[in-house]
């Protein structure tokens, strides 16, 4: 059986992505900040991303039980500056998004990467935006002007990189990192404004975690297919 964590996974489309990863029969550790929001079918797991010392908690308690993990997903993530210009946004704006986002993704992921190594087959899954796409904001795609934020859309590029870094370095131990964007979806993130359902969302992030050998890696897509980085 596999050895699945999600962060984030109170509510949203975290909440969903650990849903159906245990409906794919995996064990779900249900990664939250408060232990009665885990979807039922999962383990509950106190993990704030941005506490190191939860990190290594969390490492410690997967590794005495399984001894390996074969799928991450960073899913945890705020947006500090919805609805707030570039030219309006501050370094505290930045500050507060990149903790959770881009710092929280790295303290995860490098936490658990012994275990993913032990899986031998481990898939990382980060969450990402096609607001992150630096060749359609460049392009001035009119979702990516309507969206332009500064702190967000940034922290989501970051997190882009991030995953071709991990993706390079890792695929020797037969671990695939992909990037995915669930699509516009109706969540608190959103102030529930998309079109998509959280569990929509989650589909495309579940598919990139139950990925076969020899697949994808350091990739950057959506339901719909390759998004241009
Ligand atoms: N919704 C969309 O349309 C959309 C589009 C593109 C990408 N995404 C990405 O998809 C992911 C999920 O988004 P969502 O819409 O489901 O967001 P959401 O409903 O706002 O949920 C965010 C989740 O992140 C958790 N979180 C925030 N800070 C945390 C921290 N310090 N430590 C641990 N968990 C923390 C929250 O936990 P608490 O409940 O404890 O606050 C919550 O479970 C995010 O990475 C987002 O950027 C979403």
């Amino acid at each position: 059986m596999k050895v699945a964590l999600v962060t984030g996974a109170g509510r949203g489309i975290g909440r969903e992505i650990a849903r159906q990863l245990a409906g794919h029969g995996m064990t779900v550790f249900a990664g939250v900040r408060d232990e009665g929001h885990a979807p039922e079918g999962s383990r509950p797991l106190p993990l704030d991303v941005t506490d190191q010392v939860a990190a290594a908690n969390a490492a410690k308690l997967i590794g005495e039980e399984f001894g390996r993990l074969d799928v991450l997903v960073n899913n945890a993530a705020v947006c500090g500056d919805f609805g707030v210009p570039p030219a309006e946004a501050t370094a505290a704006h930045m500050r507060a998004t990149y903790e959770v986002g881009v710092f929280g993704v790295v303290t995860i992921t490098h936490a658990m990467i012994p275990l993913l190594r032990a899986s031998g087959e481990g898939r990382v899954v980060n969450m990402t935006t096609r607001l992150a796409s630096l060749s359609l904001t460049a392009a001035r795609e009119p979702l990516n002007t309507e969206w332009a934020m500064l702190a967000y859309n940034s922290a989501k590029s970051a997190l882009n990189a991030i995953t071709v870094l991990y993706a390079n370095e890792l695929e020797g131990a037969g671990i695939l990192v992909n990037a995915v964007d669930p699509g516009h979806c109706a969540t608190d993130l959103t102030g529930h404004t998309g079109t998509r359902t959280a569990a929509e969302g989650a589909a495309v992030a579940v598919r990139m975690a139950t990925l076969g050998a020899g697949g994808p890696t350091g990739t950057f897509s959506s339901e719909e297919g390759p998004l241009p980085w």
